[in-house]
């Protein structure tokens, strides 16, 4: 597999969808509801189009799954594509919002794209070949104790079908944390583990879009990541805690309920 083949056509693709959201930004023009809280916008649907274009003209036999238009099925070089990661942000001319696109061969997370086009950050992670911020090597943050982290999350849509574990849970860890936050992206929240801006994340109920691309560029950074059991996370997995690794046991206890 030439990776490097895979990066420039990754970056290409993320930069196209991230064009396109600035273009609605702001500017939208319809929202429409796909449940009671979950939105979607033409910017979703126009840079979901944009990226896959961008990929099949270089790569027409990959499989896509995207999130708007589902799977389209083809060899085991897989493309996993958020077209806007932070939906809910974007309506509301909130800047924190992300074009988020991994690539696996045979379901492994090879590489990792993820775009915040309004912030001008592009966060790129390679397998063993390290994790960057717009072409600057990162590494997760030397925090030691829980006490001193700041932490982030995520409450899914389906969030009334957990309400009492999620509040539970975030309860436990603002009160042995030095802070959590919810930014509203989850592919950003775990580049924002990778460069250290937050010690640790967890979230449930995701799907592999909104995980895959972020999971690998904080792999590389050298965050741990695992599922709440402590097993390694995979893409099937819906649930995700990613630290810097020196507070992720901790972590892990304050999860169990
Ligand atoms: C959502 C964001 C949010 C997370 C939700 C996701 P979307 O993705 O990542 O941070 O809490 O669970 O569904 O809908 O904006 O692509
Ligand atoms: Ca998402
Ligand atoms: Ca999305």
């Amino acid at each position: 597999m030439d990776l490097e083949r895979i990066k420039q056509v990754g970056i290409a693709a993320a930069c196209n969808g991230g064009k396109v959201l600035q273009e609605h930004y702001g500017n939208l023009r319809s929202v429409q509801r796909k449940g009671a809280i979950d939105l979607v916008t033409e910017a979703d649907l126009r840079s979901e189009a944009v990226i896959i274009e961008t990929i099949a003209k270089t790569f027409p036999d990959h499989t896509i799954l995207a999130e708007e238009s589902g799977t389209k099925k083809g060899d085991n070089n897989q493309w996993i594509i958020d077209p806007l990661d932070g939906t809910t942000n974007f309506t509301h001319n909130l800047p924190l919002f992300c074009v988020s696109i991994a690539f696996t061969l045979n379901d492994e997370i090879l590489a990792g794209f993820v775009l915040a086009p309004l912030l001008d950050e592009l966060f790129v992670g390679i397998k063993d070949q390290g994790a960057q911020l717009n072409g600057e090597p990162i590494t997760v943050s030397g925090t030691r104790e829980l006490t001193d982290s700041l932490l982030v999350t995520g409450f899914p849509y389906d969030h009334p079908t957990i309400f009492n574990e999620l509040i539970a849970r975030f309860g436990k860890c603002l009160s042995a944390s030095q802070g959590v936050r919810r930014l509203g992206s989850a592919a950003l929240d775990l580049c924002y583990v990778a460069n250290g801006r937050f010690d640790g994340f967890w979230e449930q109920n995701l799907n592999p879009w909104d995980t895959a691309a972020g999971f690998l560029v904080a792999k590389e950074a050298g965050a741990r990541i695992t599922v709440f059991s402590g097993a390694p996370y995979s893409i099937d997995d819906n649930e995700i805690v990613g630290t810097n690794g020196a507070i992720h046991d901790e972590l892990l206890n304050l999860l169990e309920i």
